[in-house]
C-alpha cells in the first residue's frame, strides 16, 4: 500500500555491507555486498578489514538498492540503520553514512538494534509479527532465546550463550576439519551425507540444575576437536561427513529443545528463528518437526533474510515509523555493546521536528551543507 512507509535500511555490523528498502512489510530491495571472501584466509572476520570494505561499498550499494527498488531517495519517509551491537569501527561507517543521507534529505533517522532486526525481517517473508513471539537468534555473533510483545519497544532476553555463538561453533568446527570459511554452509552440506547418530557428541548446559535457556558450545567444539585429533594420531581417516551431521545434530537438537521449552514455559504459541544459522538445513527441519508436535507455530524467513542484510534494518526502521516511535538524534552513535532490550535509540532532543512528515521545511538550509549531490556523485 502506498501509504505504508518507506523506509531505506543500512546494515554494517560485521562483514556484510547490506542496504535494503521496504514499504511497510514489503520488500522492494536488498542489496549486499559482501566482504567475506577478504576474512577467509584469517578464519574469521577482521574488523579493519571490514570497515573498510564497508567504505567502499556503502554508496555503490545505496545506489544500487535505490535502483533495484525503483523510488528515488526524495520518496524515502526514513532512514534506518544499525546503531549496534556489532563492530565498532564497522557499525560507525554506516551510522555515518545513514546521518548523512538523512541530513541532506531532512528524513528521520532511526539508529535500530541488529538483533531486533533479525526478528523483525520475518514481517517481510510471513507478515505481521505475532505478539508475542518467541525469537530463537543464532549467528556468527549470537545465540539467544528472546520474548517480544512488540518489535519497537520491548525485547526481553531469556537466555542467551555463556560462550561461543552457535555459528562460531559452525565456523571453529569448520576449520578443525579444514572446511574453509564461513563453516556453516559447507558442514551443513556434508552433513546431508553423514549419519548424525555415527558419534554421540555432548549437549551442553542440559542437565536438569542447568540454566534452562541458555546455551553453551565450547564443551561440543572441544569435543569434536578432541575427538578428531585422536583419529588423526592413530592414523585413521577421519569421517568428514560423519562428523559434521553428528556435531550439527548435537546442536540443533539443543537450539529447538530449548526455544520449544521456552515457549511452553512461557505460554507462547509462536516461535521465529533468525539469524545467519537458521539458514541451516537440519535446524529448520527439526524444528519444524518438534513445532508441530508441541502445537507451536514456526516461522523462519528465507536464508537469505536470515544472514545480515539491509532489508531487516529497514523493516524495523519501517515499524518505528508505522508506530510513530521518535527518530534518533544527530549525534547517534555506534554502540558496539547496544543492549538487546534497546530496539531502538530514540532521541531526547527535538533536533528532528523539522523533518517529521513527508516536507522538506527548513531542511534546505543544511542541504548546503552536506551535499546531497556529493555523495551520490562519489
Ligand atoms: O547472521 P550472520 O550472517 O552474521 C552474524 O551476525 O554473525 O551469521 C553468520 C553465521 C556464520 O557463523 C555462518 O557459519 C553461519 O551463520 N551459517 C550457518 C549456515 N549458513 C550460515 N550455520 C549453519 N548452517 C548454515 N547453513
Ligand atoms: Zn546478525
Amino acid at each position: 500500500m502506498a501509504d505504508e512507509p518507506l523506509v531505506l535500511g543500512i546494515e554494517t555490523s560485521c562483514d556484510e555491507t547490506g542496504v535494503g528498502i521496504v514499504r511497510g512489510h514489503t520488500l522492494l530491495a536488498d542489496a549486499v555486498a559482501s566482504s567475506v571472501d577478504e576474512h577467509a584466509r584469517y578464519g574469521g572476520v577482521v574488523p579493519e578489514v571490514a570497515s573498510r570494505a564497508h567504505l567502499e561499498a556503502m554508496i555503490p550499494t545505496i545506489q544500487r538498492a535505490l535502483k533495484e527498488a525503483g523510488v528515488s531517495a526524495s520518496d524515502l519517509d526514513g532512514i534506518a540503520v544499525t546503531a549496534g551491537p556489532g563492530l565498532a569501527g564497522a557499525l560507525l561507517v554506516g551510522v555515518s553514512a545513514a546521518k548523512a543521507y538523512a541530513y541532506a534529505l531532512g528524513k528521520p533517522l532511526y539508529g535500530v538494534n541488529h538483533l531486533a532486526s533479525h526478528i523483525c525481517v520475518d514481517q517481510l517473508e510471513h507478515g505481521a509479527l505475532p505478539e508475542p513471539t518467541m525469537a530463537l537468534l543464532v549467528s556468527g555473533g549470537h545465540s539467544s532465546l528472546l520474548l517480544s510483545t512488540d518489535i519497537t519497544s520491548d525485547v526481553r532476553p531469556l537466555g542467551a550463550t555463556i560462550d561461543d555463538a552457535a555459528g562460531e561453533a559452525f565456523d571453529k568446527v569448520a576449520r578443525v576439519l579444514n572446511l574453509g570459511f564461513p563453516g556453516g554452509p559447507v558442514i551443513d552440506r556434508w552433513a546431508r551425507e553423514g549419519n548424525p547418530d555415527a558419534i554421540a557428541f555432548p549437549r551442553g548446559l542440559t542437565g536438569p540444575r542447568d540454566a534452562p535457556y541458555d546455551f553453551s558450545f565450547s564443551g561440543l567444539k572441544t569435543a569434536v576437536a578432541r575427538w578428531i585429533e585422536a583419529k588423526r594420531n592413530a592414523g585413521e581417516e577421519v569421517p568428514v561427513a560423519d562428523v559434521s551431521a553428528s556435531f550439527q545434530e548435537a546442536v540443533v537438537d539443543v537450539l529447538t529443545r530449548k526455544a520449544i521449552r521456552a515457549c511452553k514455559d512461557e505460554g507462547v504459541e509462536h516461535l521465529m528463528i533468525g539469524g545467519g544459522v537458521a539458514a541451516n538445513s537440519r535446524l529448520r527441519a527439526l524444528a519444524e518437526e518438534r513445532c508441530e508436535a508441541a502445537g507451536i507455530t514456526l516461522r523462519v524467513p528465507r536464508p537469505k533474510l536470515c544472514t545480515d542484510n539491509g532489508a531487516m534494518v529497514a523493516a524495523l526502521g519501517a515499524e518505528m515509523v508505522a508506530r510513530d516511535r521518535a527518530p534518533s538524534d544527530w549525534d547517534l552513535s555506534a554502540d558496539s555493546s547496544l543492549p538487546v532490550t534497546e530496539p531502538h535509540v530514540p532521541g531526547t532532543s527535538h533536533a528532528h521536528d523539522h523533518t517529521h512528515g513527508h516536507g522538506h521545511g527548513h531542511t534546505h538550509e543544511h542541504v548546503h551543507e552536506v551535499s546531497a549531490g556529493n555523495l551520490h556523485g562519489a
